[in-house]
């Protein structure tokens, strides 16, 4: 804690009865909690998926707050060039990995009052994706200790480490082993974020020394179902672990959600806690997009049918006010609820309604929404692309949003479409659960639909009743209006995560 005296400051006022009367006054200025976040995308970066919106968007709001946040990424080569050339370069160092050392180089970008680094090393960031190489494991053994070796380049020691998903588990792992030792680190607390459990970065023993440069005595911390997985290892050595909403929190510690980590979760479940994500509503916002047709906001919904008019136009459906357009933008994969959608397709199409696909993924679900575009041309169309443009153009035309998923985390996209007005029809599980109020006929309230089993048949009941609603216009027009003002920005869940790092650094 500092004291800074601010006597020097102080104005003689006609009050003071005399001047050496006046006592300074001091005031007592707590210091910035400082963290940094550590993960593997961010927005406006690089992005592959949810992940990095949070971590785009999380920091900006915390440094609102008035906290010295910063952000540690790896340098890719995918990353948008108009980033890439305004890089400023700050050192270079040798990283060791395993029983190698290599070179990385430190960049920085300000943006927004938050410091995002950048680790470069061509040979682990100079490809064409960011993740699915058969050296994953040893490209973000070496992100993680350069992590921990930048702090000392720096001197800048936080007093939280917020590590993200399993990319960065390993860093949390460091700080409590290889590290350990060290004064500087001491002080440092670690907080670990789980946004999706299926994904754990699982290796065999063997890799322990040679690749992740860890004592053989830390296997048993490591170890699950017979190998080394990463995000056990956080779980097992960070202070805090936190995951992306309540309801996931809860669900992960059970193994229909746990992807095999159940135990280990539960193990943690003293020290596990859930934050809702929030969305950037500067930049998800129909009032200002300009990517859409028209701007609108929630009392003047005018904008949004020429929207919902232009998108079918666009997709070559009939333009058809009064039926109600289904949207779905999604990673075409299994979690997603997609099997469900395939059971009853036709039954869907067979509504008084029009359905939007946008997304790319599994070849298989590629291969049949395709199929199933060409034959129910004019009510079905899908889009196999990934497609930002398009899919504020969707979000803003669409009357309804579905998102069946068997599991979710958090999710975004249910978010920004209550945003953009059009209505989520949702699965009660994870973030969907906490984010999205089914419609409540008695109570005339709700921002959306939803189902709690994970079965097609369920799904399709509530998406004939949001159907049945939608033609009752005034009712409808009310969960539109709910749905755009749900408050969906950080504000809330900064402030928890504030609170969580003041209480982790207080312990
Ligand atoms: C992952 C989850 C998703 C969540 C996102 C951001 O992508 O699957 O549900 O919204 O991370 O936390």
């Amino acid at each position: 804690m500092s004291e800074v005296n601010k006597s020097s400051n102080l104005k003689t006022t006609k009050t003071a009865k005399t001047k050496s009367r006046v006592k300074p006054i001091t005031v007592t200025v707590e210091p910035k909690i400082s963290v940094l976040l550590v993960g593997s995308e961010a927005t406006p970066f690089i992005k592959t998926g949810g992940l990095a919106d949070v971590l785009g968007s999380l920091p900006v709001s915390l440094a609102e707050k008035d906290l010295d946040v910063r952000v540690i990424l790896p340098l890719y080569g995918g990353m948008e060039e108009g980033f890439k050339n305004h890089l400023t370069y700050v050192t270079n160092f040798n990283v060791p990995v395993g029983w190698r050392n290599q070179y990385c180089g430190l960049f920085y970008y300000k943006r927004k009052n938050v410091t995002f680094y950048f680790l470069d090393n061509e040979y682990y960031f100079k490809r064409e994706n960011l993740y699915g190489y058969y050296d994953d494991g040893e490209r973000f053994a070496f992100f993680s200790r350069a992590v921990l070796e930048t702090m000392s380049h720096l001197e800048y020691y936080p007093d939280i480490m917020h590590c993200h998903d399993w990319q960065a588990a390993l860093a949390v792992v460091y700080l409590k082993t290889v590290y350990a030792d060290r004064p500087a680190y001491q002080g440092i607390k670690s907080l670990f974020t789980i946004h999706n459990i299926e994904y754990q970065g699982r290796y065999p023993h063997d890799d322990i020394t040679d690749l992740f440069g860890l004592d053989p005595k830390y296997i048993p911390a490591l170890d699950y179902s017979g190998g080394l997985n990463l995000m056990k290892g956080a779980l097992v050595f960070s202070d805090y672990v936190s995951t992306v909403s309540s309801s996931y929190a809860d669900e992960i510690l059970s193994s229909e959600y746990a992807c095999g980590l159940e135990y280990a979760v539960n193990d943690a479940k003293n020290k596990l806690c859930g934050i809702v994500n929030g969305i950037d509503v500067k930049a998800f916002n129909p009032e200002t997009d300009g990517a859409i047709f028209k701007n609108y906001t929630a009392d003047d919904l005018s904008g949004k049918e020429v929207c919902k008019a232009e998108l079918q136009k666009l997709l070559n459906l009939p333009v058809k006010k009064d039926v109600p357009v289904i949207a779905m933008i999604s990673r075409l994969v299994p979690h997603k609820g997609l099997d469900l959608v395939r059971q009853v397709l036709e039954r869907i199409l067979s509504l008084d309604v029009q359905v939007v696909i946008l997304g790319k993924g599994d070849v298989e679900y590629e291969n049949y929404f395709a199929y199933m575009s060409e034959v129910y041309k004019g009510k079905l169309k899908a889009i196999i692309a990934y497609n930002k443009d398009l899919s504020s153009k969707i979000y803003s035309g669409a009357d309804l949003f579905l998102m069946p998923s068997r599991s979710e985390p958090c999710g975004l996209s249910q978010m920004i479409a209550a945003r953009y007005g059009a209505v989520p029809i949702v699965r009660r599980t994870g973030g969907l659960r906490d984010t999205i109020t089914p419609y409540n006929e008695t109570k005339v309230s709700g921002n959306g639909f939803a189902f709690n089993d994970y079965n097609a048949e369920g799904m399709l009941r509530v998406i004939e009743e949001a159907a049945e609603t939608y033609k009752d216009k005034e009712t409808f027009a009310k969960i539109v209006k709910e749905a755009m003002t749900t408050d969906f920005s950080w504000k809330k869940s900064a402030s928890e995560y504030e609170k969580l790092y003041l209480k982790l650094k207080n312990d």
